[in-house]
């Protein structure tokens, strides 16, 4: 994007964002927008061309971007990759400039949690029970507690989060309608690599030979959008997406067919919006992809 077609001032393209680390650093960034014209984009750094595409749909909505970055511990469970994760900050403010980020907030674990872990934390119900919180228990109710914490310190009029992690925009969605949070979330469709490899900050530790085994992901995301358009049902898209999957060199945790608003299994005679939803470990590496679904309209026009 042009800096011509930006809403206001955002700095120019190149510019280096303003790095803040503390509350009072980042309260004294702030001060230079309007709470209801900046946008947020939270990650958890490692950026990639999926992260760049959520701050520059930002820049068009905003005229302040906040993008925190922050490898929020209480979204990890015992035994994760909490340690390894990932982190290059240096990196990641260089890629920034180049999307147009205003701010960038990358407190320490004291900044954001200054008592330590928190006693009171935001729960995702029923939502965090199924798929990614089966496999992770705890894990969404740490990442709706420090999305939660990150709207508080940043006052944003729109949160900006990937399709990618699609349970996670349910859970926030969800937190936000239920507890009345004033902020708009949109979501921002998933980035893939030429050869459909949803882009994740994970994919590093994969070898060359597993990133080959782990298009099966999206093959499978593929084969359900297909089934999806061509027969409409939920019978139909599973047996799409099994069918890849049956026949790849992956480990499939969970390969199915959710509503958008719950995470819960639809029903066989489902129409309407679905989210089929995959979870595999390829080596020692879990991924997760998914796509956004319209189902019955084909079997509706047949009939
Ligand atoms: O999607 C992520 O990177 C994280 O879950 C988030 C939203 C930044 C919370 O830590």
């Amino acid at each position: 994007m042009t800096d011509d077609a930006r809403p206001t001032d955002g700095p120019p393209a190149g510019a280096a964002p303003r790095l803040v680390r503390t509350r009072a650093e980042l309260r004294s960034a702030l001060a230079t927008g309007t709470d209801d014209r900046r946008a947020v984009v939270m990650t958890m750094g490692a950026l990639h061309d999926g992260h760049l595409a959520l701050v520059r749909a930002a820049r068009e909505l905003a005229d302040q971007v906040v993008v925190t970055i922050f490898v929020n511990p209480l979204q990890f469970g015992p035994g994760e990759d909490l340690d390894r994760y990932p982190r290059d900050l240096d990196g990641d403010l260089s890629l920034l400039a180049t999307a147009g980020a205003d701010v960038v907030f990358a407190p320490t674990p004291d900044v954001v949690y200054p008592d330590g872990d928190p006693v009171v934390r935001v729960s995702a119900g029923a939502i965090g029970q199924v798929l990614e919180g089966a496999a992770r228990p705890g894990h969404l109710d740490g990442v709706l507690t420090v999305v939660l914490k990150l709207l508080h310190l940043v006052r944003p009029g729109v949160a900006l989060f990937g399709q990618k992690d699609a349970q996670q925009l349910m859970a926030v969605r969800r937190m936000v309608h239920d507890l009345d949070v004033a902020v708009d979330v949109v979501a921002v469709p998933t980035e893939r690599d030429a050869d459909g490899l949803a882009l994740s900050s994970r994919n590093a530790y994969l070898s060359a030979a597993e990133r080959t085994r782990a298009l099966a992901l999206s093959r499978a995301v593929r084969a359900a959008e297909q089934a999806a358009e061509v027969d409409g049902t939920a019978a139909a898209v599973r047996a799409a997406a099994h069918e890849v999957l049956d026949g790849a060199d992956v480990v499939v945790e969970y390969a199915v067919l959710v509503d958008p608003l719950t995470a819960q299994e639809v029903p066989p005679d489902h129409t309407g919006a679905a989210v089929f939803a995959v979870a595999a470990r390829v080596g020692s590496t879990r991924l997760i992809d998914n796509a956004l679904l319209r189902l019955g309209r084909q079997s509706l026009e047949s009939a």
